[in-house]
């Protein structure tokens, strides 16, 4: 028996967030520079976008790039925005074929004009496919985001426009990136690194966590299927006990 057949597919998770990583180091145990790690690294996100696209996740977020990604050597930073570019070109058809609409969340003002204007371009081309949405984070982190939040908050209610007593989870998650987009089912990460580095702090509340050794750019479909399998042999209680979490209660 095949390991997709192993799948219940009566409880594929909603949404699938991923933390890529290991590029770099895939790259130096074979002596290369760590951009071939990046470049192969497409492969895998071609792999896990298809696996999710065909088992019916509704959303897939993928963290492509932090905020604190800034921080690395410029020639890194360059080649993984044209590589950005690069896939977006190269994978556009692939998104219309599979009816994946693209979304982003992130700081992209401060992306490079040429990468924000395909990025715009690719949103644009995909707004009217409604199969799975595929969230790239970029320019991404938790604590940008939800200081953020805080911060257009403060100005609504200051401008007068919001009451302090209507501030609670619900309307707190309206001012996220990641508005109308239901919190993770699980969160991968790749690489054997056992942190969330920023990622989602908000959302991955009772999100399950699943960690694989498998550098990223050696990830491929089964590796997703793994992921899921464990995830559907998981109980997820939601901070209430067994029988009570089997109900459909409001989190
Ligand atoms: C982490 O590996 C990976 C990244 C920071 C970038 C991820 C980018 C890609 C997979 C390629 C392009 C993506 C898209 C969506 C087209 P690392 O460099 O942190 O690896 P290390 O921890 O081994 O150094």
């Amino acid at each position: 028996m095949a390991l997709k057949d192993n799948i219940d597919r009566n409880k594929i998770p909603v949404h699938v967030a991923v933390i890529m990583d290991g590029n770099g180091r895939w790259a130096k145990q074979k002596g290369k520079e760590r951009v071939v790690g990046h470049q192969h690294g497409v492969k895998a996100v071609r792999e896990v976008t298809e696996a999710a696209a065909e088992l019916g996740v509704k959303y897939l977020t993928l963290f492509a790039f932090s905020t604190e990604n800034w921080q690395r050597p410029t020639d890194e930073v360059n080649a993984l925005m044209s590589l950005l570019v690069t896939t977006l070109n190269a994978e556009i058809s692939t998104l219309m074929e599979n009816n994946i609409k693209l979304q982003t969340i992130g700081d992209l003002t401060i992306m490079p004009g040429q990468v924000r204007k395909k990025l715009m371009k690719t949103i644009d081309q995909t707004a009217a496919n409604n199969g799975m949405t595929l969230i790239l984070a970029l320019s991404y982190s938790a604590r940008w985001e939800i200081t953020n939040a805080a911060r257009e908050i403060a100005r609504n209610v200051l401008d007068g426009k919001l009451d302090v007593d209507r501030i609670d989870k619900n309307l707190f998650s309206e001012y996220l990136q990641t508005k109308n987009i239901p919190d993770p089912d699980i969160l991968v990460r790749t690489s054997g690194e056992y942190r969330i580095s920023n990622f989602l702090l908000w959302q991955i509340a009772y999100t399950e966590l699943y960690f694989t050794k498998k550098l990223w750019p050696d990830i491929r479909k089964q590796d997703l299927y793994e992921a899921i399998i464990d995830y559907q042999r998981r109980e997820r209680r939601f901070g209430r006990i067994n029988e009570q979490s089997r109900m459909n209660v409001d989190r």
